[in-house]
């Protein structure tokens, strides 16, 4: 049993809660799309072509090589999978009926993978196959060809689908260097070691206990990750006082919500990250920063990432305290739900699914019980 929650505990947590085608043979300058200085870092785009067809594959080869892709063939669906598995391409195209498993299988089962959902697939059928290219469309196709393929189609929408994984890829860039950062502030902390993890995965996990959607539960994931970005312009000296702060020094504190959405906001695709990540300090009495927003004023992911946040935060070791098990967190948490801290209804929630949990399990009632199996 961890210690009772002192006078200034919550205050003190607070403080430690924080190619474009280059084209070397036939390069054509309408097709350059990237200012002169960094056309040298731009890498052949890479085409994956897999058809049983040998004639077929071979003309489709030609074609494209002349106009400088790189260009790598597959015989069959599991050559071709095994091709995309040694080295990603940036667009394939792929026949539709071939001897042992077709191209709408392949293209469903690629579309389906996270590592492989992104790159662009050009399904090729004949020209009557209406059920294929429904098929198709169901299995995730990006695009279509008819065979006998039009070397002008073919170039045209090559190029068109290229260009839109090319924007893909940078924004994935982005997306990355933003997530390496909120790791590298959390990684200045060892004692928050592992927070953001836990926080993605009890945050997601609430939110499917409460019936949210896909797209609420991957920003409560991402929310997890990135809510204490701002906290990179936080000092060491502030981020780790071992004592009390002063009102400067809150002030700066007091800072990170803001500073951290001013850096994901160029992102469209964290949008709804982003008020996970302003209002994850707000308080539902309206006692919270950076905007004093009361009860459901405070937008709903913000709510529960704040339950999950005060959990771990509780249930971890801190440089002022032990880490405290699921019911004298319990106890806590109620206490300030009482005080006007916490969502009414959201936190009771949070602590029952995990309490069910661990009485289902048959742990024993510690944090590291349930990291140990991964709960929640
Ligand atoms: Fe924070």
């Amino acid at each position: 049993m961890g210690s009772p929650p002192g006078e200034d505990y919550g205050k003190l947590r607070e403080t430690a809660r924080f190619s474009l085608e280059s084209r070397p043979n036939t390069l054509t300058q309408a097709d350059v799309t990237a200012p002169a200085p960094f056309q040298f870092v731009l890498a052949r785009r890479r085409i994956l072509v897999i058809d049983d067809d040998e004639l077929s594959q071979m003309l489709t080869r030609d074609m494209l090589s002349l106009r400088g892709y790189e260009v790598v063939t597959a015989g069959s669906a599991a050559a071709g999978r095994a091709a995309v598995d040694q080295q990603p391409p940036d667009l394939i195209l792929l026949d539709v009926v071939m001897p042992g498993g077709s191209g709408i299988d392949l293209c469903r089962e690629l579309k389906e993978d996270p590592q492989t959902r992104l790159i662009p697939i050009i399904l090729v059928t004949g020209l009557t196959e209406r059920d294929a290219k429904l098929k198709g469309i169901e299995a995730g196709a990006d695009d279509f060809l008819n065979k006998p393929m039009d070397s002008q189609e073919l170039f045209a929408r090559v190029k068109s689908l290229l260009k839109l994984k090319q924007f893909t890829d940078e924004l994935e860039n982005a997306e990355t260097v933003l997530f390496s950062l909120a790791l590298g502030v959390e990684a200045r902390d060892s004692y928050t070691e592992g927070h953001c993890a836990r926080l993605s995965s009890y945050a997601e996990e609430l939110g499917r206990h409460m019936g949210l959607g896909e797209p609420e539960l991957t920003a409560l994931r991402r929310g997890g990750v990135l809510h204490d970005i701002g906290k990179i312009g936080v000092p060491d000296a502030i981020l780790k006082k071992p004592g009390e702060l002063d009102a400067t020094e809150w002030n700066v504190i007091r800072q990170h919500p803001l500073v951290g959405e001013q850096i994901c906001r160029p992102l469209r695709s964290l949008a709804q990250v982003l008020p996970i990540i302003r209002h994850h300090h707000e308080h539902w009495n309206g006692m919270g920063y950076p905007d004093g927003l009361k009860g459901a004023e405070i937008p709903l992911l913000a709510r529960i990432l704040q339950v999950v946040d005060a959990y771990d935060a509780l249930t971890t070791e801190r440089p002022y305290k032990n880490a405290w098990d699921h019911q004298a967190t319990t106890d806590a948490l109620l206490d300030e739900t009482e005080r006007g801290w916490w969502d009414p209804e959201i936190m009771p929630l949070f602590l029952k699914m995990i309490g069910d949990r661990i009485k289902d399990a048959h742990l024993p009632e510690t944090h590291s019980s349930l990291e140990a199996q991964n709960l929640p």
